[in-house]
């Protein structure tokens, strides 16, 4: 069948980003191993059940053991699973680490949407939009019930949960429009909760994001939050304030009053807005109102932008001289 008949019909998606590739050659590895042995053993089975067929063999001979093939259908299975297991971690940790310069997209799954925050301010429902050629990291999160955020031309997939933070990243290699599933059974409408993924060229991205009706940076927009919540009553400069200045404090480890340190990453200050006094700061009171209730998941997200904004760990240790 050419594909003039059939235009829809692929055996894979699209190969549209960094991980296509790679994530292909895993799968491709792990069908090849399954097809060999399904074969192998297939054909063991019919050669050895003609071979030793009871008419030509009535007394089978008996064996008990034989040390060197134990040790070879031990170590060649265990040789492969390492094969399968190094390819399958490199990955999933090069998955995990976005670089520095990724573009951070926030994404907040509901019953049965996809909300989607740009940093520059631009939002959108059901659709993505992206540059292609530059690493965009998404951190995401959900309203209600487990989703699970799926892109398949891309090869990335990931859980979206209530109450805390998951991100994975990409870079998308071809400009296009891309499916994007929900993936994990979320209710009466699951089905429905699907989108798509425009990945254009960086102009055009440009040009795209610029059409922004708030006018406002998602920083710009959690800094407002901040301001308009009262945070800067105590989280100010100010010797002696009551709560810890969170300007340069994104990204690094802070001492807890408990001993234990904790890096300020997404998660934590999620943590701190709706449940202030879990972890509280060496040096501080608990003295914080929970918010638990009042703000959004995106609203959340623009607070965590805006903090974000006034400077990460990297940027106050170069402050401080280290060249
Ligand atoms: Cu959301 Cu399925």
């Amino acid at each position: 069948m050419n594909e003039m008949s059939n235009p829809g019909f692929r055996l894979l998606p699209e190969q549209a980003s960094n991980w296509a590739a790679s994530v292909d050659g895993l799968f491709f590895l792990l069908i090849a191993v399954t097809v060999f042995f399904a074969g192998l053993i297939s054909a063991m089975n019919i050669y050895f059940g003609i071979k030793y067929r009871e008419s030509k063999n009535p007394k089978p001979t008996q064996v008990h053991g034989s040390t060197p093939l134990e040790i070879f259908w031990s170590v060649v299975p265990l040789a492969i699973s390492l094969v399968i297991f190094g390819w399958g971690a490199d990955i999933f940790f090069r998955m995990n680490d976005a670089p520095a310069n990724a573009l951070d997209i926030y994404t907040t799954g509901k019953q049965w949407m996809w909300k989607i925050q740009h940093p520059e301010g631009k939002r959108e429902i059901n659709e993505l939009h992206i540059p292609i050629g530059q690493p965009i990291k998404i951190t995401m999160t959900s309203e209600d019930t487990i989703h699970s955020f799926f892109i398949p031309d891309f090869r990335v997939k990931m859980d979206v949960l209530p109450g805390r933070y998951t991100s994975i990243w990409f870079e998308a290699t071809k400009p296009g429009k891309y499916r994007l599933y929900c993936t994990e059974y979320c209710g009466t409408k699951h089905s429905e909760m699907i989108g798509w993924v425009y990945a254009m060229e960086p102009d055009d991205y440009d040009r795209w994001v610029a059409g922004n009706v708030s006018g406002m940076t998602l920083a710009e927009a959690g800094q407002k939050m901040f301001q308009s919540l009262g945070c800067e009553t105590c989280h100010n400069k100010a010797s002696g304030a009551r709560g810890p200045d969170l300007a340069g404090r994104f990204g690094r480890a802070e001492m807890l009053q408990t001993g234990r340190t904790v890096v300020m990453d997404e998660d934590y200050v999620r943590e701190s807005i709706l449940n202030p006094a879990a972890k509280i700061v060496a040096g501080y009171q608990p003295l914080m109102p929970t918010f638990q209730g009042q703000i959004s998941e995106e609203n959340l997200m623009r607070i965590i932008a805006y903090i974000k904004s006034i400077g990460t760990a990297d940027e106050a240790l170069n402050e401080g001289g280290a060249q």
